[in-house]
């Protein structure tokens, strides 16, 4: 027979096993439970064991506080899994996969080449003093292939494209925003060469109102900080900041010092105009074309390259349905059935373009042009 003190330490060495066995495991909320019991068996045996109840009072204080620590540690495992595992997906949703080429950008041709010979830089072997940007910023109209020239950087360098939208985290993560940049720069690293896009940059930086919340003053001081910090750090690793903002007026002087390389992204001149024409009709025949005459009513209207794009679409439209008048009509038809017939085409003509010059409007007045020449000349370069 055995008394009750023996049963209880029986039952204390078997919860101890079992705690050990749960600890190994990495199994902690067993772990704790099995230190409570034993927290629980210690304290019994005081009870009952008058001898030795100051050793087992201390005995159980120990389990208990063994217990307590687990169930911290607990908590901090959850929050770092949580917290990690979101950013690294929403992180991993950034990456777009880029096929734009320089040649789908017509005109821009200084900054092409700036972007070239930064990327170039990034990769030759070079002396120590000679460092290629790690930021830069494009500001411009709205439409004028910002974002485009950003993904053809990417697109040439085989490079991780990350395509952050400032507003976008700041509002997704607010508090949370500055953590989400720095696990970014980590990840770009990793994945190196990197281009990190930030588009709406301005939403980080408002000097005008003056009026920035805590959250994007962090999120900013952050991205600050991964650009100088990794300007002295191994050299060899391109991760390439492109900052993109169509209110540069909004930026403050902190800001701008950071990004010392400023650079405009314009309407598209006439010869612009044209390439962009170009590029958003190709397969199609634009031998009838005054390439000319389309590209200075581009101009005149104060279009940018999206609104081209836009102006092709229209007249492609217009094309498309003079040539197929009964073209809803196959609607009918199983998708297999269209996949064997081929769209009717024609070259495009001057007509086709009178009509979808009359849909497509720009929102840009000779005002808000003067407004970027003007910010350009003092602080652009
Ligand atoms: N220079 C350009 N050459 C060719 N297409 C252009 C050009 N600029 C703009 N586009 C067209 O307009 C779209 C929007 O351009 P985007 O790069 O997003 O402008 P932004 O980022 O400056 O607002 C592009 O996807 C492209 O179709
Ligand atoms: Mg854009």
């Amino acid at each position: 027979m055995i008394d009750a003190t023996e049963f209880l330490m029986m039952m204390l060495n078997k919860a101890r096993r079992e705690f050990e066995k749960a600890k190994v495991r990495g199994d902690l909320k067993t772990a704790r439970m099995k230190a409570l019991e034993c927290a629980k068996y210690c304290f019994e045996i005081a009870k009952k064991d008058y001898r030795e109840r100051e050793y087992y009072l201390k005995l159980g204080e120990k389990w208990r506080m063994t217990a307590d620590s687990l169930e911290e540690r607990k908590h901090k495992i959850v929050e770092k899994a949580e917290g990690g595992e979101d950013f690294r997906s929403y992180i991993e949703g950034l990456i777009a996969k880029s096929k734009v080429k320089w040649e789908d950008i017509g005109g821009l041709d200084g900054v092409k080449r700036l972007l070239m010979e930064t990327v170039v830089i990034a990769g030759l072997q070079k002396p120590e003093s000679i460092k290629p940007w790690k930021g830069i910023l494009l500001f411009g109209p709205p439409g004028t292939g910002k974002t485009l020239l950003a993904s053809a950087c990417a697109g040439s360098l085989n490079a991780t494209f990350f395509n952050v939208k400032a507003d976008k985290v700041l509002s997704k993560y607010f508090g949370e925003s500055s953590k989400l940049i720095s696990s970014l720069y980590r990840v770009a690293r990793e994945k190196a060469p990197s281009i990190v896009f930030i588009d709406e940059f301005d939403a980080l930086s408002l000097s005008r109102s003056g009026d920035v919340s805590e959250a994007s003053r962090r999120m900013l001081s952050t991205l600050l900080a991964e650009l100088d910090g990794f300007q002295d750090k191994k050299s060899d690793i391109l991760v390439l900041t492109l900052a993109a903002t169509n209110t540069p007026w909004d930026l403050d002087q902190a800001v701008l010092s950071r990004f010392p390389r400023r650079i405009y992204v314009p309407l598209p001149d006439k010869n612009a105009c044209v390439e962009i024409v170009k590029i958003h009709t190709r397969g199609l025949n634009i031998s009838k074309l005054k390439l000319d005459e389309i590209a200075e009513m581009c101009v005149e209207r104060f279009y940018s390259g999206r609104d081209i794009a836009n102006l092709c679409q229209e007249a492609v439209w217009v094309m498309v349905r003079d040539v197929n008048p009964e073209l809803y009509k196959l609607a009918e038809l199983p998708f297999e059935e269209l996949k064997k017939r081929e769209l009717k085409v024609r070259p495009l003509e001057m007509s086709d373009f009178e009509e979808a010059f009359k849909k497509v409007k720009s929102p840009l007045t000779k005002k808000d042009l003067d407004r970027y020449e003007r910010w350009n000349e003092e602080f652009g370069g």
